[in-house]
């Protein structure tokens, strides 16, 4: 009897001091919906809501992936109105106090790709710019030139990316090649390209820029001897800066072609007019330059002022507009 007394005894203490917990959190003007998940909290938790109404805090409390063991975690990454992004993050293991800026700066880039967030994360220390980061992910440059190396992904006809990590097949010819016979120079360019080219060429030869075409499809076999003449001139990691081993060349693809000036070198080019006004505007044609001067740490190329790549004229202007590569642009918007 003496034991029934005091079960019950301490039953009505309890309920009494839940009772005076919640009215004190009514008085801090939380609402039945909030006070029900602050009650689950532990006492020391709960009494941070005791004094004063605690809106921050009640952010994390009131979601429902809210993990109170992750509470102080989550705060130390707070920034406002990211509760969301914070727990799931913090429950995953992934932000901590010292990323939580980075990442969240990371998360809200255009450039952001979800499934490479661990390399991100990986990363995030390695580098001072998160752009770095970024570009150094997205494009794998992470990992050595010529390894990881997979088949280009052919169901993606014009924007196709060839470069040192996507390679074509040995017995890839496009099938709709046709000659370069109605402007200056010499090759074979598909149908499209070739159109392309001829209203870019037909605007530039007003301007006195009288463009001829060097090189343009080439297939594996030519950019093999190709590859090999230069092999003989230059050790293996020279010849990597300027041309593309055989498979890797966007020459196989037949979009692609250089062209020059009369009485300048393709080196010279890029002291010529012409290789300006093409800088500028070739994208209104269809065509960005694959190769500029201040990307090669991105496409493994010195630059190329004169190789101009076909991607029709809406990806070649966002190309152009956003200032990336196409590496960067095809993990990103294409893949
Ligand atoms: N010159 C470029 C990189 C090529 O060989 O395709």
């Amino acid at each position: 009897m003496k034991r029934l007394l005091s079960a019950i005894f301490l039953v009505l203490v309890l309920c009494s001091c839940a009772t005076s917990e919640e009215d004190t959190l009514k008085k801090c003007g939380y609402s039945d919906e909030e006070i029900t998940a602050i009650m689950k909290l532990s006492a020391e938790n709960k009494k941070r809501f005791m004094s004063e109404r605690q809106d921050e805090l009640l952010k994390f409390v009131c979601n429902e992936d809210f993990v109170e063991e992750n509470l102080d975690r989550y705060l130390q990454c707070y920034a406002a109105s990211d509760e969301d992004l914070i727990i799931e993050k913090v429950n995953k293991g992934i932000m901590n106090k010292d990323n939580a800026a980075r990442l969240r700066e990371l998360y809200s880039s255009e450039y952001y790709i979800p499934e490479k967030e661990e390399l991100y994360v990986e990363y995030l220390y390695r580098y001072l710019s998160l752009r770095d980061v970024i570009e150094m992910v997205n494009t794998k440059r992470y990992l050595d030139l010529y390894t990881d190396i997979q088949p280009v992904d052919m169901t993606k006809g014009n924007l196709i990316l060839v470069n040192k990590y996507y390679q074509l097949a040995q017995d890839y010819e496009p099938d709709d090649l046709v000659e370069v016979s109605e402007v200056p120079g010499r090759g074979y360019l598909r149908k499209e390209v070739y159109e392309a080219y001829k209203a870019l060429y037909e605007d530039a030869i007003k301007l006195g820029y009288n463009l001829n075409v060097v090189s343009a499809y080439r297939s594996y076999a030519s950019q093999y001897s190709l590859y090999n003449r230069y092999l003989s001139i230059d050790p293996q990691e020279v010849v990597d800066t300027y041309s593309a081993r055989p498979g890797h060349s966007e020459h196989q693809s037949g979009l692609c072609l250089d062209v020059s000036i009369p009485g300048y070198s393709l080196d010279d080019f890029h002291k010529t007019q012409a290789s300006v006004w093409l800088a500028e505007n070739c994208c209104r044609y269809g065509f960005i330059i694959r190769y500029p001067d201040d990307k090669t740490d991105i496409t493994g190329y010195q630059g190329e002022p004169w190789q101009l790549r076909y991607l029709g004229k809406e990806i070649s202007e966002d190309v152009s507009k956003r200032g990336i590569t196409y590496d960067e642009y095809y993990a990103c918007f294409v893949e």
